[in-house]
């Protein structure tokens, strides 16, 4: 957000707060059993978590030529990986003989990968290199039995990866970085305003929940339960009144208000701290909730493991100019994710599962100050409709 954009959300939040309101926006409802259904799944998994960039790590977990991760989007299991040569690269971790996982470790460091089942080796540009005993596969071309590669790119500090392009782009870097711009609609230039690329992943947690993985994203699309759910935890930081929000594209952003938002009225617009004073936070459809604290950035991506089941992986993302010693940023961490995040909105995620569960209602409802919620879904159902 620029500068005048944040004064002039400042404002609209200011005035809220004088008429102890917040914004509202529209209501609906949302359909049980799209939280329990085996064809619900299935059909998110084919469309959601093939055909939309989703955010599989932070640039600064491969900074270093020969670095990789694994991870499963959705039942795709993938290898990040940088190449020797500098180059980011996206491979299905599944061999080309009989489809063993290359490596099952969750990062690491390499120049080659090697199967475990019957050691075929492939260099790190996905080529495949050798095969023990090839006189047994007498018409077997290498070149033709590289690793499958999918489509990645960079954009505002994270390594995007679509899985299923639905519409074929080039695989130019210059055209895959338009696509992705195309498709956040405005909120690259937040994350570049927020200094996103000039940040390093300090720590990481993964859990997994027995729930569906869209309501890890409710609960982490809308402040409505602030002073209930977080009142022993991180209510006491925000006012009841003053959050925004709005729709970008298929995303949302949403501004809560911290009780330092107060201080504006005795201080010049000039020296009006929006980062202090509010917490934004970011629904990245499909499956990612970007959670900006005043001197860190929580990064929370979502991949479903089943009806009722997730994996959430947490990042702590902080400025890499940050000196802080190294136990303030553990214990900040710490509290969110174990106290707040874990404790707290996984918790009560697992807790509504099981109500999904019993199907004693098919519908819930959403009010006026949880419509990034309702957004999420209506985009949830338009892509599966498509
Ligand atoms: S499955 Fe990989 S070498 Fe056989
Ligand atoms: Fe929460």
């Amino acid at each position: 957000m620029q500068q005048e954009h944040r004064i002039e959300t400042l404002k609209r939040m200011l005035t809220l707060i004088e008429e102890k309101t917040s914004i509202m926006g529209e209501t609906g409802t949302i359909e049980v059993s799209h939280y329990t259904s085996k064809d619900r799944l299935a059909d998110e998994l084919n469309t959601l978590f093939l055909e939309y960039p989703v955010i599989v790590a932070h640039s600064s977990q491969l900074s270093e030529p020969g670095s990789f991760i694994t991870l499963d989007i959705g039942h795709i299991p993938i290898i990040v990986n940088r190449d020797r040569l500098g180059i980011l690269r996206v491979f299905l971790n599944s061999c080309r003989h009989r489809g063993a996982k290359l490596t099952e470790k969750p990062c690491g460091k390499a120049k080659a990968f090697k199967c475990p089942y019957h050691a075929w080796g492939y260099m790190d540009d996905g080529s495949l290199k050798f095969v023990p005993s090839n006189n047994a596969f007498p018409s077997l071309e290498l070149e033709q039995h590289g690793l499958k590669e999918l489509s990645v790119t960079e954009v505002a500090g994270f390594i995007w990866v679509v899985p299923k392009l639905k519409a074929p782009i080039s695989e130019e870097p210059e055209n895959k970085e338009v696509y992705i711009r195309h498709y956040l609609a405005g909120i690259d230039k937040d994350l570049e305003h927020f200094g996103l690329k000039n940040h390093v992943r300090r720590v990481s947690d993964i859990q997994k929940p027995k729930c569906n993985w869209k309501l890890i994203i409710d609960a982490f699309s809308e402040g409505y339960h602030l002073k209930s759910l977080h009142k022993d935890s991180v209510e006491s930081f925000f006012l009841e009144h003053g959050s925004v929000f709005q729709k970008m594209g298929k995303h949302s952003r949403s501004v809560g208000a911290r009780k330092d938002i107060l201080k504006a009225k005795s201080l010049p617009e000039s020296e009006w701290d929006f980062r202090s004073w509010t917490t934004p936070f970011y629904t990245l459809f499909p499956n990612t909730v970007l959670v900006f604290h005043p001197d860190w950035v929580s990064r929370i991506t979502v991949f479903p493991d089943g009806t009722d089941q997730c994996v959430v992986f947490h990042d702590m993302l902080v400025p890499e100019d940050a000196n802080l010693k190294a136990s303030y940023w553990d214990k900040t961490f710490k509290l969110i994710n174990q106290q707040v995040f874990a404790a707290e909105d996984i918790a009560i995620c697992e807790n509504i599962q099981s109500a999904a569960r019993s199907g004693a209602d098919t519908h819930w409802v959403t009010g006026g100050l949880e419509t990034p919620v309702l957004w999420f879904h209506q985009e949830c159902n338009a892509a599966l409709e498509s």
